[in-house]
């Protein structure tokens, strides 16, 4: 038994609170008939309608890919280029990225059909930490990775503060591998950040998402999550995991 706003909100219709205006407003049928209690529960042998369209109930799936670079975190593409679903031919339900990684970034991305959970994790109140691995052209001084931690002018608003360090420099090279812990999840963050105190990102990959790391993983590589782990991102993410 699951209660009716959550089987919708599963199913990717839309998220938990749309999903109870939409029960609200009678736009929600069990076997036929409008049902308006938010607390109704229903079995997966009810049949349910949102607005005259039958529910397709899939069973929920939660996946976690090594994104090599070279491959768009989208379920399509106009322009016939690899996207992230293409590794998952087996899967069934419809799948999608949880927010998004660059064209040329690669590292963990996760994927699911449950809307809610992604609704969540993205969040952006309740964004998750994202650990990012920057390869950069110059070695930043101190004071720079100060203003990259405190946070940086961007077009779309200053960053929130986030935790920067220096894991190895090449001074023949004249470059420097970086470390960058932030909450957010803006468009090209990372190297709109690095770009912001001038020293451009040339190679980027996502380390960690929460509590999750690439660990035992190729790139190309994926495994589901435990059921486990999608309780504990499901909490960090309502709770707050804020540095
Ligand atoms: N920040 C970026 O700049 N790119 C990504 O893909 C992710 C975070």
């Amino acid at each position: 038994m699951e209660r009716l706003q959550k089987v919708i909100a599963h199913a990717g219709y839309a998220s938990r609170r749309k999903a109870e205006e939409l029960i609200l407003e009678g736009k929600v049928k069990v076997n036929g008939k409008i049902v308006k209690e938010l607390g109704t529960k229903v079995t997966d042998s009810d049949k349910v309608e949102v607005e005259g369209i039958p529910l397709e109930r899939e069973e929920p799936v939660y996946v976690l890919l090594y994104k090599p670079s070279g491959v768009i975190s989208a379920v399509k593409d106009d322009k016939g280029r690899k996207v992230v679903t293409d590794f998952f031919p087996y899967i069934k339900q419809r799948i999608y990225p949880v927010g998004r990684l660059d064209y040329d970034t690669s590292g963990l991305l996760l994927l699911t059909n449950d809307g809610e959970f992604a609704n969540i994790l993205m969040h952006p109140r309740y964004e998750v930490e994202k650990s990012y691995v920057a390869k950069v052209k110059g070695i930043p001084t101190r004071e720079k990775i100060r203003e990259l931690e405190k946070g940086v002018h961007l077009e779309d608003g200053k960053t929130a503060p986030a935790n920067a360090k220096i894991l190895s420099v090449d001074k023949k090279k004249n470059t420097c591998i970086l470390e960058l812990k932030i909450h957010e999840g803006r468009n090209r963050q990372v190297r709109r950040m690095f770009e912001a105190i001038g020293y451009p990102v040339q190679k980027l990959k996502r380390e960690k998402y929460a509590f999750l790391n690439l660990s035992g993983l190729n790139t190309g590589d994926s495994r589901e999550l435990t059921p486990h782990e999608v309780k504990q991102l499901r909490a960090l993410a309502q709770h707050g995991s804020k540095i």
